[in-house]
């Protein structure tokens, strides 16, 4: 998980592909678990995964949803996509199901979008913009989904007004973002500690936290959805000790400690080990609070 600025653009996310799909995105689906569960998506005709990432319950919703129905994702991120797409191969052919942390590069380089194998089972793989819609016509879904995506983008309303544009009446939109900063630790800690102990000359940067569900609420009703509900969650990320917290580092968090001194990265680590055990001591996971909207197009 990441929110600085440099995550704003496709090439951050493509850079933190390949940790993200092997170690984060487990995660963080259980917010979009919540959503698919609270959306009824297995009556659908027509889904939209909106900025998908490495597509982790993909194989999930295939499982679930209606053999005639169409599953679309994209993200902004071709190295995501591909991550997704290289995914459902991978679970086509039955090589492995779950969790796949294992694919290679070369698998993920080899993917199409319009692989016939795709086609068959009615998934569609692109790249886009949840501000820019235009590749998909009005009316086309029935269930919008978006997990995680709304914190980082430039306006939040055009999203919105296009996720509406393109439900059906009487389509479901489900959302998830940050929640309150001060419950998001698993989210800010790697570059906050990297500020506290010297080794980034900033901190956290970019990115909007929520601190009331009026404001998700508000956002949905200007764009015309009606009968909105919005929860907060809080999702424990399985970080439970130093032991492979590395898996988590971002591109930028490994730039800076290639570049620290050994004084420095001590410091870094012993930051780190403190905050996680601060959480261990108070019988606490590592937590990530999101509110989750879900609500409806008029009929
Ligand atoms: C925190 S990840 C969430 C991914 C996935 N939805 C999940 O549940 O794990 C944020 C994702 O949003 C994508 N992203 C960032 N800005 C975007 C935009 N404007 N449109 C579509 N995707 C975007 C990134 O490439 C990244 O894959």
């Amino acid at each position: 998980m990441q929110s600085d600025a440099v995550f704003r653009s496709a090439k951050g996310w493509d850079n933190f592909s390949d940790k993200y799909a092997r170690r984060i995105q487990k995660n963080t689906s259980v917010f979009c678990m919540t959503l698919l569960n609270m959306v009824h998506y297995e009556e659908a005709d027509s889904i939209l995964d909106a900025g998908c990432g490495a597509g982790y319950l993909h194989q999930h919703m295939i499982n679930q949803k209606k053999t005639e129905a169409h599953l679309y994702g994209f993200d902004l991120s071709s190295e995501m996509v591909k991550r997704a797409g290289a995914r459902m191969k991978r679970f086509l052919k039955q090589e492995k199901i779950g969790s796949l942390d294992l694919l290679t590069q070369e698998e993920v380089n080899q993917v199409s979008f319009d692989d016939e194998i795709f086609n068959k089972i009615n998934y569609h793989l692109s790249v886009g913009s949840v501000e820019d819609l235009s590749q998909y016509q009005n009316q086309m879904f029935d269930i919008y989904i978006c997990n995680l995506v709304y914190q980082i983008i430039g306006d939040q309303d055009i999203a919105m007004r296009e996720a509406f544009r393109v439900l059906k009446p009487g389509g479901k939109i489900g959302i998830t973002v940050w929640g309150r900063k001060e419950n998001c630790a698993a989210l800010w800690f790697l570059k906050e500690l990297a500020f506290e102990t010297g080794l980034s000359p900033v901190g956290m940067q970019g990115g909007r936290f929520v601190q009331h569900s009026e404001e998700l609420i508000s956002l949905a009703t200007k764009a015309g959805f009606i009968n909105s509900i919005c929860w907060q969650q809080m999702v424990p990320f399985d970080i439970l000790g130093m032991n492979k917290v590395e898996e988590f580092f971002n591109p930028e968090i490994e730039g800076l400690l290639a570049g620290a001194t050994q004084e420095q990265k001590d410091s870094y680590y012993k930051a780190l080990e403190k905050m996680i055990n601060d959480y261990k001591k108070e019988n606490k996971p590592f937590p990530f609070d999101c509110y989750l909207l879900v609500a409806e197009k008029p009929q």
